[in-house]
């Protein structure tokens, strides 16, 4: 992904509800430039139809964001996309790939080959 991809990002975070459209754009700049992000992006055609945004932190991979246009799921966009992120994690020698999914998306992550870890995820609002 490149900065050019920042706005169709942006829609398909707000358009899968991950992200409210106002804030994502400058949210996903700032991610994008990060040295260690890896964000990528699936293209149908000059469409942009699905986004992973991940970063690693020296150990492991952070799969934070992931989202395919509703109107695409169930072609192997997500999969595929996850595919690709699988493979620059092990080029990077991650450890693995942690993921903060949204309850619904569980069923997906498990497909993928996901468990749960020996531990809580837990989280302080800021502000
Ligand atoms: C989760 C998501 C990225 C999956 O994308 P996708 O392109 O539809 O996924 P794929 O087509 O590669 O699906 C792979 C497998 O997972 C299954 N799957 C996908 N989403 C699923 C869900 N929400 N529940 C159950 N199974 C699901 C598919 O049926 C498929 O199974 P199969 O291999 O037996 O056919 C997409 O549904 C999405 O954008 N959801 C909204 C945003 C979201 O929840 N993101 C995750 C939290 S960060």
């Amino acid at each position: 992904m490149t900065v050019d991809d920042v706005d169709a990002a942006a829609a398909i975070l707000a358009q899968v509800k991950l992200y409210p459209k106002s804030d994502a754009n400058k949210r996903i700049a700032f991610y994008v430039q990060l040295p260690n992000s890896c964000c990528l992006v699936a293209e149908i055609g000059p469409d942009v139809v699905g986004i992973v945004l991940s970063i690693f932190n020296g150990f492991h991979m952070f799969l934070t964001h992931i989202g395919v246009l509703e109107s695409q799921r169930g072609r192997g966009i997500g999969s595929t996309l996850h595919a690709e992120l699988l493979d620059r994690a092990n080029q990077l020698g991650a450890r693995g790939i942690v993921v903060d999914a949204i309850f619904s998306a569980e069923p997906f992550f498990r497909k993928l080959g996901y468990r749960s870890p020996g531990a809580t995820f837990l989280i302080h609002d800021a502000k």
